[in-house]
């Protein structure tokens, strides 16, 4: 048979750590139990452990016997896009769209690997830490030659690196709120961003999937309401309606040539998101009052478990960790409690590694880029109280 050598950008794609990592768990899950009789605390995936709520669930049967069954109108069906434009404007604050500038897809994922298309082969940049999927995806898919601007310890921006960086580059991936540290960009740092992204001709990827996951009343300020057409946003309704297996989210462009190629990749990929899931998204966006209800239990108990984990980490000293604005991750650094005399490969894995011993999972820094081997992300998105109680108490034992 002839040797054939298959698509180079599939070829590169790295599997997620973080899959890699649920596997682990499976397999010592059991084991541990039987030694310790404890069970296995969770704290490695972007879950959620919320329902869909019921209102949308319904949305969908109802769009499944009203016939909304056959292909979908290219970029999105009117009503989902109509209830989009609608929650730019009042709740991300962004004028001036149609239905032209939106791009409706498959969870934020689509939208973000749309985006990456557009640059394919280019040069572009975000911050480090950065989203796992960003790198070990989106970035060999796409050829993309990626630098990582470091954030500082405090997770604060260095400008003066990220204007360095931005002078060579095609676009940059914004991510607010964070993932994986839970910084939620303020409006000052966001505008300074984009300032000066569009002083160097920069295109900006600006990712919100958490845009509406924030505490203590903060909120968030979206790049998309700065009227550029350097801007593009990757929306999702995955965590603010838990709807991770919907997989429905959308692209939001005012560059009409961008909203052109978008249409064709998607069309090109997809043909379109289910037709019936589309009417249930717009019904989960125009029911404000449900909305709110849903999302103000999971947000304010999705606050208990940060408060829990974040004081409770700072109880065992050594550990550095800031506290989460939004999104559902911490990502502490271990840096004063590890060993001096490791090794920059046995570094990556050391805290991890010590966390698994105690039947703790969670994910190694170095997922995150090359900067923060020294963090772990702990996410509390599917995690309880008592069981986030129960690993502070494990990790005292490791690091107290
Ligand atoms: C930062 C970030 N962006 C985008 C996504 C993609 O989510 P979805 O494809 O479900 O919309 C995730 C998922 O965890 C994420 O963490």
């Amino acid at each position: 048979m002839n040797k054939i050598e298959f698509s180079e950008s599939l070829r590169t794609i790295r599997m997620s750590p973080i899959i890699s990592i649920s596997e682990q768990v499976r397999k010592r899950a059991p084991d541990f139990q039987k030694e310790t009789g404890k069970k296995f605390i969770l704290f490695q995936r972007g879950e959620i452990d919320f329902p869909t709520p019921r209102y949308i669930v319904d949305a969908a049967k109802k769009a499944l016997d009203d016939g909304y069954t056959k292909y979908p109108k290219s970029g999105g069906e009117d009503p989902l896009k109509d209830a989009i434009l609608e929650k730019l404007r009042t709740y991300n604050k962004v004028e001036g769209l149609t239905r032209e500038n939106i791009i409706c897809t498959y969870g934020s994922q689509e939208a973000l690997e749309l985006s990456f298309k557009l640059f394919e082969g280019k040069k572009g940049a975000g911050f480090a830490p950065c989203w796992s999927c960003i790198l070990e995806n989106f970035v060999p898919y796409c050829k993309i030659d990626f630098t990582e601007v470091p954030l500082q310890a405090d997770f604060s921006v260095d400008y003066a690196k990220l204007e360095q960086t931005l002078k060579g580059v095609a676009f940059f991936y914004l991510n607010s709120p964070h993932n994986p540290t839970g910084k939620l960009f303020t409006e000052e740092e966001v505008r300074r961003i984009v300032d000066l992204c569009r002083r160097c001709g920069v295109y900006i990827i600006s990712d919100e999937a958490y845009e509406r996951i924030v505490y203590d009343g903060r909120s968030h300020f979206s790049p998309l309401s700065i009227d550029d057409p350097l801007i593009l946003g990757a929306y999702t309704f995955s965590k603010t309606y838990a709807m991770t297996g919907w997989r429905l989210g959308y692209l939001v462009t005012r560059n009409p040539d961008i909203a052109k190629l978008a249409r064709l990749g998607d069309y090109t990929q997809t043909a379109g998101v289910v037709t019936f899931l589309q009417h249930a998204g717009a019904e989960a966006l125009r029911n404000r009052q449900e909305e709110e209800k849903a999302l103000t239990l999971m947000v304010a108990e999705f606050q208990k478990r940060r408060d829990a984990l974040y004081n409770g980490l700072r109880q065992i000293g050594g550990i550095q960790v800031e506290k989460p604005e939004g999104a559902f991750y911490l990502f502490p650094n271990f840096t004063k409690l590890m060993p001096s005399n490791l090794d920059a490969e046995k570094r990556k894995h050391y805290v991890y590694d010590r966390l698994m011993e105690k039947g703790i999972a969670s994910v190694y820094g170095s997922a995150f880029g090359k900067y923060f081997d020294d963090n772990v992300r702990l996410s509390f998105s599917t995690t309880p109280l008592a069981d986030i109680t129960e690993a502070i108490e494990r990790m005292k034992q490791v690091f107290a």
